[in-house]
């Protein structure tokens, strides 16, 4: 439960889940947020390096769930969903979508990510957006974008960030009730490459094909199968298949 946010601001440091770790050790409450104009250290899913320069948005949330723990995974759609709403209205006509677990997209780019942590029995909720910069990735990437390319007035650090800030005290404490429940229908409707192929890669090198199929309660994915059925999977990325090219 969050019952008020108290939101620090820093110009640097390695890592905004560094300061929330710190702050747990003294005891911070559900609701103390940490955000970087720019991080050293920032991290992704993982191990990547979640590249930080000024311009975007970084901040970490600490949030002590009354739910049990194997439902926490589940906090990242959450907060996932948070961000989609955040972003839509600034968003003019371009399509936000949510790749499961936590990839937030912008017309098919990445524009925003989600790293959950549990330190001490608790969670610590990162976040990146893109709002001004792109930062450069490999080819193998996924294709990054920012706001500001989608959207037709100013992007203001600040402003985003309040409104993500309530959303997501607004949708944790509903999660803390309900669990993940109310907001599968609102998730599943905002997912990227729902009912298309697809290719999970999980464990480096291996992958499974099938077809997205929604999500459970517990925040698996649905994964329709031809050879085994719908799977339930917990950890992976998602990529669509590639239409298979005709001679
Ligand atoms: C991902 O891989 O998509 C998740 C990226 C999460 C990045 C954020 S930025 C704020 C917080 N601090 C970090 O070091 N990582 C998260």
């Amino acid at each position: 439960m969050i019952t008020s946010l108290s939101i620090s601001v820093v110009d640097e440091t390695t890592s905004t889940s560094d300061l929330a770790r710190t702050a747990i050790d003294g005891g911070a409450k559900s609701g103390t947020v940490f955000q970087a104009i720019v991080q050293t250290k920032g991290r992704g899913r993982h191990g990547r390096i979640w590249h930080s320069p000024k311009g975007n948005l970084y901040l970490s949330v600490i949030f002590h769930p009354s739910r049990p723990q194997s439902e926490w995974p589940s906090v990242s759609l959450v907060a996932g969903l948070a961000l989609a709403e955040t972003l839509i209205p600034q968003a003019d006509r371009a399509l936000v979508t949510l790749k499961w677990p936590n990839d937030v997209l912008v017309d098919d780019r990445k524009i925003a990510g989600v790293l959950l942590e549990v330190y001490k029995g608790v969670v610590i909720i990162g976040i990146g957006v893109n709002l001004a910069e792109a930062p450069d990735v490999d080819k193998h990437s996924w294709p990054v974008t920012t706001l500001a390319d989608h959207s037709s007035h100013p992007v203001l650090i600040d402003q985003f960030r309040d409104r993500l800030c309530y959303c997501l005290q607004d949708y944790l404490n509903h999660w803390d009730k309900e669990g993940l429940v109310p907001f599968i229908a609102p998730w599943t409707d905002k997912a990227a490459y729902l009912n298309d192929d697809i290719v999970l890669r999980f464990d480096k090198n291996k992958e499974i094909k099938g077809r997205l199929k929604g999500i459970n309660p517990d925040g698996t994915m649905q994964l329709e199968t031809d050879a085994d059925g719908v799977l339930s999977v917990s950890a992976g990325d998602v990529t669509r298949a590639r239409p298979v090219k005709i001679a």
